[in-house]
């Protein structure tokens, strides 16, 4: 088999042995996909400049999260169904994150529970939350969080209705999978994750099925999720959260300055520049594009992450340099779980490691919490 060396070599390989429905879920954005492609597309325009002689014999590529240490500044975004990319997918990942320093985050829609995850790892893992009409369940959520002792919460802002996706739609996509002939025969041609998929009882979505009553089979389950993102959310939302939550708090899907601002007055504990990887707004700036500008605004006040088309060490690095504290990966790790389960995860994070650092090297930096605007050639972007 030909070696791996890229995210790229691991997303083909996650094409090849995931059934279409569910590789299509990961790689693909809302609408026309013009702001998932957007992502990854700015960060290769953005150019590094190559600093020689000095002196990079002895090199840090570590970061404070949260105010703890990362191996990288990097963690594992909230994925919604992992667990179908790979059967107990969110449990490889934080396996995975956890042996290599880096915080997991599990998302609300996940396949494994909580409960789940928790079982199977030492030490803190994040939970994301999503904001559903049923107050009672969300603050249920809360506290299930709290029990398992998780070391943050990501609240998400940016999924209030859902932007839609037209390969779901044409996939018929549902977890489990509803077995129409054309899922069926996606299926056949992956025996492999057939097989895998029926060694484990985790098919469906674990933080909810069993948790909400009346919601035990597929179809009440598709009714209750359609039903229950809460447009109404709002900044008082964010206040009702804290009063159930007093850990650090991650406020994600920010796009715009003028939130960043009412962001910071919220006394969250980080923001994350998002758009969601390209699935909401299409139309929506780059990821990396917002940042410069929210960064300037308010990050010598709150912990500012970023997400969205990182592919490499070199846009992690390009990130930090445009004012990011941290970021963090969907696809790319996902794109490793597909391909080769928990050591897939492994090695989306230890290309990263690797290229960052030699990266950073190579623009004659030796601490990567050190990096700046002085590193990108052209000075900051203005698309
Ligand atoms: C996501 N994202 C996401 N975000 C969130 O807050 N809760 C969720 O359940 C999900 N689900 C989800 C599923 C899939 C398949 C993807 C690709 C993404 C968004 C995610 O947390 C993150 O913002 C993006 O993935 C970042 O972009 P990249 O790294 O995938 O380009």
């Amino acid at each position: 088999m030909a070696p791996i060396l890229t995210i790229e070599d691991l997303r083909l390989r996650h094409k090849r042995f995931t059934p279409k429905m569910f590789y299509d879920y990961a790689d693909s954005g809302s609408y026309t996909e013009g702001t998932y492609r957007e992502n990854e597309a700015a960060f290769a325009a953005i150019k590094l400049r190559q600093r020689v002689a000095r002196n990079i014999d002895h090199r840090d590529v570590s970061a404070t999260i949260l105010g703890r240490p990362a191996t990288i500044p990097v963690y594992l975004a909230p994925v919604g169904m992992t667990g179908m990319q790979h059967p107990d997918g969110e449990i490889l990942a934080a396996r995975a994150a956890e042996a290599f320093g880096v915080p997991f985050t599990l998302s609300t829609m996940s396949i494994c529970s909580l409960e789940d995850v928790k079982a199977a790892t030492t030490k803190p893992f994040w939970f994301q939350l999503y904001v559903m009409r049923d107050r009672g369940f969300v603050a249920d959520l809360i506290a299930r969080a709290k029990a398992v002792g998780c070391g943050a919460l990501v609240l998400t802002l940016d999924l209030q209705i859902l932007g839609q996706r037209h390969k779901d739609v044409r996939n018929g996509l549902s977890a489990p999978p509803k077995m129409t002939p054309q899922v069926i025969a996606d299926l056949v041609q992956h025996p492999a994750w057939c097989m895998k998929m029926l060694g484990t009882k985790r098919r469906s979505f674990g933080n909810i099925v069993g948790h909400v009553k009346g919601v035990d089979d597929l179809g009440s389950l598709s009714e209750w999720t359609a039903r229950q993102f809460d447009p109404s959310l709002d900044w008082s939302s964010v206040e009702w959260i804290k009063s159930h939550w007093d850990g650090p708090l991650i406020l994600k899907g920010i796009g715009d300055v003028e939130d960043a601002k009412i962001a910071l007055q919220t006394g969250a504990d980080a923001i994350t520049v998002s758009n969601h990887g390209g699935r909401q707004l299409d139309g929506a700036p780059a990821s990396i594009h917002m940042l410069p500008e929210i960064a300037e605004a308010v990050g010598d006040k709150i912990e500012i992450h970023m997400d969205g088309g990182i592919r490499s060490g070199q846009d992690v690095l390009k990130a930090m340099a445009l004012g990011a504290h941290a970021t963090s990966i969907g696809r790319a790790f996902i794109h490793g779980l597909g391909a080769m389960g928990e050591a897939g995860v492994t090695k989306a994070l230890e290309i990263i490691q690797r290229e960052l650092d030699t990266t950073m090297a190579l623009c004659g930096e030796t601490k990567i919490t050190e990096v700046g605007p002085h590193n990108i050639w052209g000075g900051v972007p203005h698309p």
